[in-house]
């Protein structure tokens, strides 16, 4: 594995850096390589470019209005964990905005994995973007002819190793889970500026993470993960109606409950829930099923990740390193 570069996604007070990489991409000024990967390979439309020359136009909607659409998936162990929900997920948030995807979804599994060859990784984390493409300065899709694919290959650890032990604190930002009729929080487009806005928020009070209310004033989410809590032995999470995204760490959640005979349901869940909860975790291809302990200074359970957690992460684990498209055959 051709891991190198020890590059930090969040406070790197809370979160130092270890022997992998720990990179949130795109969030903080960093050293290169940003991928973590030393002779990084980056694919772009069909073909591959170092690092320093992978780059994509100005006029590109993608950077000019956020008018695209992303995924990020994560391999273990030589094998791709959930690709075809991954990719159905990117089809349908591309079908949600009108983008037709230029090629079919078996080239793009056949892409995913060269990508991860290319970079003789095994265990890493893939970022998917698919980019409206090149138009003029006025917004109109129509301009754009030629949607662009985009697949960077990366090292990732997204909180050290003492937050999955310890639990992370979340606080309450003001800022709002984009109203679904403004713009749907299950398309997972190229545009975060909203959640953006929650993670300053995070930032600025010292948390770990930002809890993200809906309009009605009900839990949606957190910056990019889905929140679940426990009371008495029981597993809620807010429904996608309530700004959730359709998050596929969450569908393993309820696969894992299913296994292990933990009664798990959608409700709509308040402040009030978090902060009397037994247990409460938040899930994430990124961050994988991560306990919290804190939500606006009010101590969750004991103030330690608690059993139920505990199980489902022990679970989690052991599908990931089970499962996945064989990514070297
Ligand atoms: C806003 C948001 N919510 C939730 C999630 C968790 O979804 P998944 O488990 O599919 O990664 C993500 C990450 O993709 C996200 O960006």
């Amino acid at each position: 594995m051709k891991t190198t570069d020890t590059t930090v996604l969040d406070e790197p007070k809370i979160h130092e850096p270890t022997d992998q990489a720990v990179i949130e991409p795109a969030i903080e000024s960093r050293p290169r390589p940003a991928t973590g990967i030393k002779e990084a390979k980056i694919y772009i439309d069909g073909k591959f470019y170092s690092e320093a020359n992978a780059k994509v136009s100005v006029l590109d909607h993608g950077l000019l209005y956020g008018d695209g659409i992303f995924e990020g998936i994560r391999f273990y162990n030589g094998r791709v964990f959930r690709l075809e929900e991954h990719l159905h997920r990117l089809w349908d948030s591309a079908r949600s905005i009108c983008l037709e995807i230029p090629m079919p979804m078996r080239d793009m599994t056949e892409a995913v994995l060269e990508t991860i060859r290319q970079n003789h990784l095994r265990d890493g984390y893939i970022r998917l973007l698919v980019t409206r493409g090149i138009g003029n300065l006025g917004l109109n899709p129509a301009q754009c002819k030629h949607p662009s694919v985009i697949i960077i290959a990366a090292t990732i650890a997204l909180y050290h190793e003492n937050i999955y032990r310890k639990g992370l604190t979340i606080v309450t930002c003001a800022t709002r889970r984009s109203n679904p009729a403004a713009l749907n929080p299950a398309v997972k487009s190229l545009n975060y500026l909203n959640n953006v806005m929650a993670r300053i928020e995070a930032n600025l009070a010292g948390a770990d993470e930002a809890l993200m209310l809906n309009d009605a004033g009900n839990v949606a989410e957190c910056t990019a993960d889905n929140v679940f809590i426990i009371k008495r032995g029981q597993i809620f999470t807010p429904p996608i109606t309530a700004g959730a995204l359709r998050g596929i760490t969450r569908s393993i959640v309820f696969e894992i409950a299913g296994e292990l005979g933990i009664k798990i349901m959608e409700a709509d869940i308040t402040r009030h829930d978090v902060f009397i909860a037994d247990e409460c975790f938040l899930t994430g291809t990124a961050a994988e099923i991560v306990p919290v302990v804190k939500a606006d200074g009010r101590l969750i359970g004991n103030s330690k990740p608690g059993p139920i957690t505990a199980r489902t992460i022990a679970r989690f684990h052991a599908m990931t390193h089970e499962t996945g498209t064989p990514i070297f055959v």
